[in-house]
């Protein structure tokens, strides 16, 4: 099956270990289910997976198999888990952490106290990666994307995914995200003249993502059937 430079609706987790094959992958750049179980905005919206930060411990260890040796996976978190996913990369991986990336967002969270402006990104490594700049900061700037019924609550900027592309990866190069949400990887691949293959549970994203990328490459890409559906909402 070509898998590549598609959406595909399916759990990750059967998909990476089932279609991918070991030490294929070029990078990864993937903003998993935080784990933080909420509801967002005035839909109160939920992402599938969300209720713990457990879906990360099971997808982590298959991402450093399918990457290729000195290759680098990005992996999106937030403040109330940086620190278990750390240490869980620390004691229980063979990736070694690089860098910690803090994503500035130009609107302020809910909440009374203190209000949350703020994401992180994990750097992990495999092996020794090259990287193309010298001249990368660890504190990058992400446009908020509104969100309303019918689209994603945590869509991510274009620009902040072509910067990270751009860093860690050359054209042509094959880069996976596992949790593609409204396609946002997609695109920006498709923008940087990468490969992609990307993965989405949530039938209904997977669609609009679909769409989206559609769109952004003036063609025709069909929908996949689910692949693997007999796995579907189970993490
Ligand atoms: C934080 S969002 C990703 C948003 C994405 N970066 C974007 O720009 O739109 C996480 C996504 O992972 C999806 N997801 C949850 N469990 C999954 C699984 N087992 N396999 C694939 N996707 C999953 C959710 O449906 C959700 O859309």
């Amino acid at each position: 099956m070509d898998i590549i430079n598609k959406i595909h609706n399916a759990n990750c987790l059967e998909f990476i270990d089932k279609y991918i094959n070991d030490e294929t992958l070029d990078a990864v750049i993937t903003d998993p289910p935080y784990g933080d179980n909420e509801g967002y905005g005035r839909n109160n919206k939920t992402i599938l997976n969300n209720e713990s930060e457990e879906i990360n411990y099971k997808v982590i260890p298959l991402l450093y198999k399918k990457l290729k040796n000195d290759t680098s996976c990005y992996l999106f978190t937030n403040w109330k888990f940086e620190h278990k996913l750390r240490n869980f990369i620390e004691n229980e991986t063979d990736f070694n952490i690089r860098m910690l990336i803090c994503i500035v967002k130009n609107n302020i969270g809910m909440g009374y106290g203190f209000r949350n402006q703020h994401e992180f990104c994990i750097v992990m490594e495999k092996g020794n990666p090259k990287y193309n700049s010298n001249d990368f900061s660890n504190v990058m700037k992400m446009q908020h994307i509104n969100h309303n019924e019918d689209t994603h609550p945590h869509e991510k900027g274009i620009k902040l995914f072509t910067d990270i592309i751009k860093h860690s990866t050359k054209k042509n190069d094959l880069i996976l995200d596992c949790f593609s949400g409204s396609g946002t990887l997609a695109v920006a691949a498709h923008s940087t003249n990468r490969n992609f293959i990307c993965i989405e549970l949530d039938e209904n994203y997977y669609q609009k993502s679909v769409t989206r990328y559609n769109k952004a490459i003036g063609g025709s890409f069909k929908l996949d059937t689910n692949i693997i559906q007999s796995s579907l909402f189970t993490p």
